[in-house]
């Protein structure tokens, strides 16, 4: 999920990956790597840590090679360390592998390579691509002349899940071979030297004449030549593009922020959330998380805690938990649970969410829980990050780096494993039918899709942006799911665009704050609870009634005209219907924002991670 360069020409490649790497780091990694040929050999270095910490290598400085690949790793399977790392070899060290994304059936193709009589140095899923490559080269029926190029395909065939590789081998010392499939990579084009790039501000200093490599293409990388090929070897030109971008928004992808970047990412992290935790007809599987049907039986409560974004994720994550599994669950703010004596006990469990996996208070939270005798579960973006360590169990949302202060990718995706893990407790505890089950099932693979719909037309949400971004208040109103949405869309614009608001369960208004709606003030109505319709329409339409200019973003059939602006988005599960209602919030809070000419992604006063109390 995060960086590679490829280098192969004339220089040594050394200095060329590390600085190419050194351009990625914007992308969040926790260990680098680089691989090179010499003496028809290959040579890799690789730790832990910084990229430039790979300058104190042994030896390093002195590698000639004019060919090599490089890699920041951002784990996903496996804690960071230098045998995790990457560049990964076959174990006859013929073919070297970098790899950004996630193997979802390594586990399957680890078990076929070990009775071959493969052997594993690591803990990843990426391993089993060099030597899937070693097996076909040896074993493989071969379709093209290109061994190398053959052998490759073969084991990619494989593959599922999402990738972007390199690979080189001392026995084609001048050729690397790159492929990609939901993962970026790009290749440039220079004069007697080639470069590859998970994206394009890694070379951009080497050159702006680029190949944009597709899904499922083949591209073979010399020094004085690029050949591309389809799914099934079939040779093809393919249009180079130049690039006329400055290096910084290279770095974002052509988006102006990190956070549009990120808010666009949607569809594929929760595409790479989901991975192979279920499919249709078959139950969900937790590699990591133990948890037997006794224990969940004997369990009279789930807490769940976490600060900011996460904790709200976590309100959305109870009403999926509690209608699946029929167990009480309680949300609490962190700093607030661990001071409070909450009661604790062994027939409690507690789960954690934390998109950095290092906030001080919910670290403490989980192990004021230990002490009680709870079982823990943490919910992570970060593998290997602190609260990793400390839970019981650990499980990832996968959702990449998330590099702006206000949250948007790692929010949708904690609901999204919420609602998996809920549906997996139910499973084991048969607390809900399983036609209901299979329902949801099919709605949470729908929504890659339906985030990408709400993505491709953002014009509404920008003109509304237009007209309220000078405003001083705001309010967020809804029911059951859409309040805890409405509480996350508030955040948001107070993180980024500093404008005051308040999220209110719609039916509370009349219990005090209405005394603050006068002619103007902007209301933002969420609307996707069928049976809460009505009652959601009349609490907007008392704000109205006393001036309110509002927006209402709903998957029902209202009444557009009793509205100023509707945003209209696709139906779901109410449960998990956050996860395309915070879409448009997401947007408007950036539009405002940058209407305001503010920076989005380092907001005044906030840091991305809360490492004190
Ligand atoms: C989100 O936009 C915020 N920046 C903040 O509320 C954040 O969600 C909170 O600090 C928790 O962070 P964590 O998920 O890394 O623990
Ligand atoms: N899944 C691989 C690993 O954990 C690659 C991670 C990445 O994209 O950096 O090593």
């Amino acid at each position: 999920m995060c960086g590679i360069v490829g280098y192969v020409g004339t220089k040594k490649a050394t200095p060329i990956l590390i600085n190419g790497l050194l351009s990625l780091e914007y992308r969040g990694y926790d260990s680098a790597g680089i691989a090179t040929i010499e003496n028809k050999k290959i040579i890799v270095k690789k730790d832990k840590g910084r990229v430039n910490n790979l300058y104190n290598l042994d030896g390093i400085n002195n590698l000639n090679g004019t060919i090599g690949i490089a890699h920041t790793r951002w784990a996903t399977h496996g804690k960071p360390s230098k045998e995790n790392s990457h560049p990964h070899m076959d174990n006859s060290q013929n073919f070297a592998v970098v790899h950004n994304g996630i193997i979802e059936n390594y586990r399957k193709l680890k078990d076929f390579l070990i009775s071959k009589g493969y052997s594993f140095l690591s803990e990843t899923d990426t391993e089993v691509i060099p030597n899937l490559i070693d097996y076909y080269f040896k074993n493989g029926v071969h379709i093209h002349e290109d061994k190398f190029l053959s052998s490759v395909k073969l084991a990619v065939g494989d593959l599922e899940g999402s990738y972007a590789i390199e690979v080189i081998s001392p026995l084609f010392p001048d050729e690397i071979i790159v492929v990609r499939k939901n993962s970026p990579l790009v290749v440039g084009k220079a004069n007697g030297e080639n470069f590859v790039a998970s994206d394009i501000p890694a070379i951009l200093s080497y050159t702006k004449n680029f190949y944009l490599l597709d899904d499922n293409e083949f591209g073979v990388v010399s020094k004085d030549n690029i050949k591309f090929f389809d799914n099934n070897l079939k040779q093809y030109e393919k249009n180079l593009k130049n690039i006329e971008w400055d290096a910084s928004s290279a770095e974002k992808e052509g988006f102006e922020d990190f956070m549009l970047k990120e808010i666009f990412e949607q569809p594929n992290s929760i595409r790479e959330t989901i991975g192979s935790r279920f499919s249709l007809g078959k139950p969900c599987v937790f590699d990591d998380l133990d948890i037997s049907k006794e224990y969940l039986s004997s369990i009279n409560k789930i807490y769940i805690v976490a600060c900011g974004t996460a904790m709200y994720a976590g309100l959305a994550g109870k009403t999926v938990l509690e209608k699946l599994c029929k167990i009480p669950v309680t949300v609490d703010i962190a700093s607030e649970f661990r001071y409070r004596n909450p009661l604790i006990d062994d027939k409690t469990l507690c789960i954690y969410i934390s998109q950095s996996g290092e906030t001080a208070d919910t670290i403490a939270a989980l192990k004021l829980a230990k002490l009680n005798g709870a079982k823990t579960i943490a919910i992570s973006n970060v593998i290997g990050s602190s609260i990793t360590r400390e839970a019981d169990y650990s499980i990832y949302t996968h959702a990449g780096p998330e590099i702006a202060v206000a949250s948007t990718k790692a929010y949708t995706s904690q609901i999204v494993l919420l609602s998996i893990l809920a549906m997996h407790f139910a499973e084991l505890l048969g607390s809900c039918p399983l036609n209901e089950i299979e329902n949801l099932k099919s709605d949470i693979l729908d929504l890659p899709s339906k985030v990408q719909t709400i993505l491709d037309d953002t014009t509404k949400i920008q003109d509304f942006a237009k007209q309220v971004y000078t405003q001083k208040d705001m309010f967020f109103l809804g029911r059951g799911t859409d309040y805890a949405v409405a509480l996350e869309g508030s955040l948001k614009l107070k993180e980024i665009s500093y404008i005051h608001s308040e999220a209110y369960a719609a039916g509370e208004l009349k219990h005090g704050p209405i005394a603050l709606i006068e002619n103007n003030v902007v209301v933002i109505g969420i609307i996707t609870d069928e049976k809460l319709v009505e009652k959601s329409i009349s609490n907007l339409q008392e704000v109205i009634t006393r001036g309110a200019k509002t927006l209402v973003i709903t998957n029902q059939n209202i009444p557009n005209s009793h509205f100023d602006f509707v945003i209209n988005i696709p139906k779901t599960d109410s449960v998990i219907s956050p996860v395309l209602s915070v879409i448009p919030l997401q947007l408007l809070a950036y539009y405002i924002s940058k209407n305001k000419g503010l920076d989005v992604d380092k907001p005044r006063n906030l840091a991305k991670s809360v490492t004190v109390e």
